[in-house]
């Protein structure tokens, strides 16, 4: 079950958190998997950890938002199985207190990343036969999050992007679907808490922590075990959906 062996992997942003946890999990069931991050040091250490393990995976230094650079790396792969597009930023704010540059960011990386990986990544899954991508959204893109106005404008688009992709390629054998996570603890968290909580990163950590009904953040080992479900054959009937995986926060915290 949940073998992907003979697959070949895009992850971008693998180099950290959720992607480095997808990266090693799906390398794990036999896929060749391809990080494309604009870290390199975190990009090559995950594809090292995977070979030492035994497992097949390289890296490419790549800026998702460069539509130009990424079309070049995408054709340089081979026939695509699987395309993760997880990298994104996070950006706190309202409408009012969003700055226009920090708008404009979190638009190139969240939402024309993931359209620039689309748009190069899928003529290489056709001439693969097929396969399925996975787009990383958020609670943020189904519920109103506090101060989180251009972040979750982003994970809507990323939402209405998946439907979108579903329906133009269900005859091309692509399956492509979401994955809404709650609060996950990765360095984007802790990275968030320094930034915007200096001193009080652990008061912090905690009230995030309680606001999922289950008490606690999920971790990106329960992101990848959903995300290769997703991604393997086991899902075939799977397309056009959207997967909260949230400890309850949706639909219990009321
Ligand atoms: N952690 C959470 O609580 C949480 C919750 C919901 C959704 N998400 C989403 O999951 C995804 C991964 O989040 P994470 O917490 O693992 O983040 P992270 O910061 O730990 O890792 C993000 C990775 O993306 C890379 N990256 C950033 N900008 C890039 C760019 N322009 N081009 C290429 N690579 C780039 C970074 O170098 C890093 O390796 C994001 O899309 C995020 O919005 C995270």
């Amino acid at each position: 079950m949940l073998s992907l062996k003979n697959k070949h992997a895009v992850v971008t942003g693998g180099g950290s958190g959720i992607g480095k946890a997808i990266a090693l999990t799906f390398a794990k069931q036999g896929a060749t998997v391809h990080i494309l991050d604009l870290n390199g040091e975190q990009g090559e250490g995950v594809v090292s950890e995977i070979k030492n393990a035994g497992g097949e995976a390289q890296f490419h230094a790549c800026n998702v938002a460069d539509h130009k650079g990424v079309a070049e790396i995408f054709k340089q792969l081979p026939a695509l199985h699987i395309l993760v597009n997880n990298a994104g930023i996070s950006n706190i704010g309202s409408a009012e207190t969003t700055k226009e540059e920090d708008f404009d960011k979190v638009y190139q990386v969240n939402v024309k990343g993931v359209y620039n990986c689309l748009a190069a990544g899928i003529p290489k899954m056709k001439e693969g036969g097929g396969g399925a991508i996975l787009n990383l959204a958020s609670i943020a893109a189904l519920v109103g999050l506090q101060d989180r106005f251009a972040y979750s404008m982003s994970k809507g688009a990323v939402y209405a992007m998946t439907l979108s992709v579903a329906k133009d390629y269900i005859k091309d054998n692509i399956r492509c679907n979401s994955i809404s996570p709650a609060r996950v603890h990765t360095p984007f968290v802790d990275g968030f808490l320094a930034k915007n909580y200096p001193g009080k990163e652990k008061e912090m950590y905690e009230k995030l922590s309680a606001s999922q009904p289950i008490g606690r953040m999920g971790t990106p080992e329960e992101i990848a075990n959903l995300a290769l479900f997703l991604c393997s054959g086991e899902a075939g009937f799977i397309t056009g959906s959207d997967y909260p995986i949230d400890g309850g926060f949706i639909k219990l915290n009321n």
